[in-house]
């Protein structure tokens, strides 16, 4: 039986998934690599990394599986967005690449919005945001001219390794999306902003979608590897499009709440365009047309941890929060707001912090513990409320992560999302999202739907909310959406202590 790849280029690692036609995993492998930090707030990788990662992947599964060579027929990547990796006229890299955690760039997304704001939102529908690439672009325009002077192309990091693959560059549509400088709406480069920043128009390569064949494997590249010539390679997709691919997130009426450090509240927007003026993030999908929306926490799983780490450092997770299925919803006036990071959506806000409210001589460490996870998970609402009040609605809301490796929490976010939650069988992450992509660009499917019937297996406990602690986080969620208004000024006081 034939097997696709997917590989999904990430910030610590690569991993790639190798699945046959019948949705099932043949074989996985993964190779990690560093992230340099040559100052505070800047985040870069070495793109001959992501390519040794790459080809330590392939030579591991290889290994695995000894009829390769004879049966991988296609390939494909998910990729971290945003980050820029800039090639010469000889395509060769100017510099490392400049990552979407690097937050370099608050000058240039301000710049961005004061010079063009309106249309940037009109075009792009996203406002500019350090973790964006045009802003990225800007800062080596304006701090490094010589490097900036060099520039042929640039690309994003999984269509650097479709180049690799391939020897054709091209940039996919749902990664082009979170450069900052797409027509989201007309899927083409947005002329009007590159003339306004001064980019020069040969910079930007050709755009391709998701499931676009890009080529075979070079054939040099195939011998070394020992994998075929012919394998196909197809475009691929930003990772949050992917993972949301990857787990069956193809209607309007079912959401993604992905909690890792950071968490994600995700909806698939169809072919709808243009509600959210900059609050959400609007981005291509990687089916044909389609669109999907997304907020995100900035510490999510990482408010957690930080609370284990300075709190219960001697113990484990399950041990932390064994007990706050006995709390009752609401943590008995006890309310945390995770801004122990500053916050994105909705507030948008790098100085605000977080807090505990209504702490009293009855808390114990279960309510604090059981109010981390409710901080998280209204946080997380704060997007999936964006979303409704446009008018969407979840009838399923997918969970993955951390925040699905706890039944309670399950239930929580059952009853403050007000929606039934399901968990996946197995977590495969953005790379099955990629896997699937190789197998529509093959056609192995008639449909996205008929895809995810194959690849996505949902497990069959899931969790109804409950009417009672629903009307209970009602309440509280109304007073947790004063927090942010009421605490901001003191935050930003105590940051400049
Ligand atoms: C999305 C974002 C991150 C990266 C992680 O806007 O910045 O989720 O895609 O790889």
């Amino acid at each position: 039986m034939d097997y696709v790849l997917g590989l999904d280029l990430g910030t610590g690692s690569i991993k790639g998934l190798l699945m046959n036609q019948k949705g099932q995993l043949v074989s996985s492998a993964s190779s990690d690599y560093g992230l340099s930090t040559p100052a505070p707030g800047f985040s870069q990788q070495d793109p001959a990394d992501w390519i040794k990662g790459a080809n330590a992947v392939i030579a591991k599964l290889k290994e695995n599986v000894a009829d390769l060579k004879e049966h991988l027929v296609g390939i494909s990547f998910s990729g971290q967005m945003h980050s820029l990796v800039l090639l010469d006229e000889n395509d060769q890299v100017i510099r490392p690449a400049i990552l979407w955690n690097d937050v370099r760039t608050t000058k240039q997304c301000q710049e961005i919005m004061e010079w063009a704001g309106k249309l940037v939102l009109k075009l792009t529908q996203n406002i500019a945001l350090e973790g964006f690439t045009l802003p990225k672009i800007l800062w080596v325009k304006e701090n490094e001219p010589e490097n900036f002077a060099k520039v042929h192309q640039f690309l994003l990091p999984k269509d650097y390794l479709g180049f690799y693959f391939t020897g054709n560059k091209q940039m996919e549509l749902s990664d082009a999306a979170g450069t900052l400088l797409l027509d989201v709406e007309k899927k083409v480069w947005a002329e009007e902003l590159a003339e306004i920043f001064e980019l020069p128009k040969n910079i930007f390569p050709p755009l391709v979608q998701s499931t676009d064949l890009i080529g075979t494997i070079r054939p040099a590249l195939a011998e070394k590897l020992g994998i075929s010539s012919t394998t196909k390679v197809f475009a691929g997709g930003a990772d949050n499009a992917c993972a949301a691919l990857g787990a069956g997130i193809v209607s309007e009426e079912i959401g993604l709440a992905s909690i890792g450090t950071s968490g994600v509240f995700l909806s698939y927007e169809g072919e709808k365009k243009g509600h959210y003026q900059g609050k959400l993030h609007y981005f291509n999908h990687v089916l044909p047309n389609q669109y999907y929306a997304m907020g995100v926490t900035i510490a999510a799983g990482q408010s957690l941890s930080w609370f284990k780490k300075t709190f219960a450092p001697e113990i484990q997770f399950n041990e932390l929060l064994q007990n706050v299925g006995k709390i009752p919803a609401g943590s008995d006036g006890l309310l945390f707001a995770p801004y122990i990071m500053g916050e994105r959506t909705p507030h948008i806000d790098a100085k605000i912090r977080g807090s505990f409210l209504g702490m009293d001589a009855r808390h114990t460490r279960d309510h604090f513990a059981r109010a981390v996870l409710e901080g998280i998970t209204f946080s997380l609402k704060d997007s999936q409320n964006l979303m409704t009040s446009v008018g969407k609605s979840f009838s399923k809301i997918i969970s993955v992560g951390g925040g699905a490796k706890n039944p309670d929490w399950l239930q929580m976010q059952a009853d403050i999302f007000n929606a039934e939650i399901f968990t996946l069988e197995a977590e495969e992450g953005p790379g099955l999202g990629a896997v699937m992509l190789a197998a529509l660009g093959l056609g192995w499917f008639e449909t996205p739907q008929d895809c995810v019937d194959t690849f996505v297996k949902y497990r069959t406990q899931h969790y109804q909310p409950n009417e009672k602690n629903v009307a209970t986080y009602e309440k509280i969620y109304a007073i947790y959406q004063e927090v942010y208004g009421a605490t901001k000024e003191i935050s930003h006081q105590l940051l400049e202590q």
